[in-house]
């Protein structure tokens, strides 16, 4: 920690890459590991393009249990952490995969989703896009304006990145002297290239994450602690000393 601590001082541009291990101390299941949701669901049935021609229903059953998990969720320390150095100057951008928004919520300005918003939704058909605040009653939600469905503005297997999103990742991540890449598996692409580009770059990374990732051979630091204790504890030392 006291590693760590140096770095972030010393530190002149520092971006975080969050996963879903950041939210895990939340309550929000991540996806792959142990209660992992890909366990117990196949995202091929859940979180595809053909699912949600398929069966719109289910697959937004899932989407409205999930916001109702993530609406009931609070921001826990590792989320306030990032607020709290990117209101300080340091931190200069959140890169997440996450869909679930805590980074917002928590305070941070300048956050870029990878995989979208779960609170987000667009129309399949036509321009249409709107804000859900709570999980939608009729399943699947149409579209007032042309009466299609609506889908969840996220990024589904087999599609691409947001492209702009993904462009303004890019360049923070190959701006970045410190990556401190938190909670997650590092194996979805294009996603996980990313502290790949950073450290080509020169920058240092830092991993916080109790369990081994595909992230952790690059790595110059694997912290294997819970992402919500660990920053509790470094903001207490950061304090102190
Ligand atoms: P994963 O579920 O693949 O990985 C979660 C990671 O968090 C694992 O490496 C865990 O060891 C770690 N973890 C668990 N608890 C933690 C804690 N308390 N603190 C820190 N880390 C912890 O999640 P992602 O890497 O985010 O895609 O998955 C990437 C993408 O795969 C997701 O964005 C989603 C999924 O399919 C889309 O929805 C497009
Ligand atoms: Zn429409």
């Amino acid at each position: 920690m006291k590693r760590v601590a140096e770095l972030l001082r010393k530190a002149g541009y520092v971006v975080a890459f969050t996963g879903a291990g950041i939210s895990k101390e939340s309550g929000i299941p991540t996806f792959r590991g142990k209660d992992g949701l890909w366990n117990k669901y196949d995202p091929q049935e859940l979180a595809t393009p053909e699912a949600l021609r398929r069966d719109p229903e289910t697959v937004w059953r899932w989407y409205a249990w999930r916001m109702e998990i993530i609406q009931k969720a609070s921001p826990n320390p590792a989320h306030l952490a990032l607020a709290k150095f990117e209101r300080e100057g340091l931190l200069k951008a959140v890169i997440t995969q996450n869909v679930d928004g805590l980074h917002q919520r928590a305070g941070s300005k300048k956050v870029l989703e990878l995989h979208g918003n779960i609170w987000r939704a667009k129309c399949i058909a036509c321009e249409y896009r709107r804000r859900f605040s709570r999980p939608p009653n009729d399943l699947p939600p149409r579209c007032p304006k042309c009466g299609s469905i609506l889908r969840p503005d996220v990024v589904f297997f087999g599609e691409p990145l947001p492209r702009n999103v993904w462009a303004e990742a890019a360049m923070e991540a190959m701006k970045s002297d410190l990556m401190l890449v938190i909670g997650t598996s590092g194996v979805v692409m294009p996603a996980a290239m990313l502290p790949n580009m950073a450290k080509q770059r020169g920058a240092v990374v830092v991993e916080i994450n109790p369990d081994e990732s595909a992230i952790s051979s690059i790595a110059d630091f694997s912290i294997r602690q819970k992402a919500g204790e660990f920053f509790r504890k470094l903001l207490e030392y950061l304090e102190e000393s």
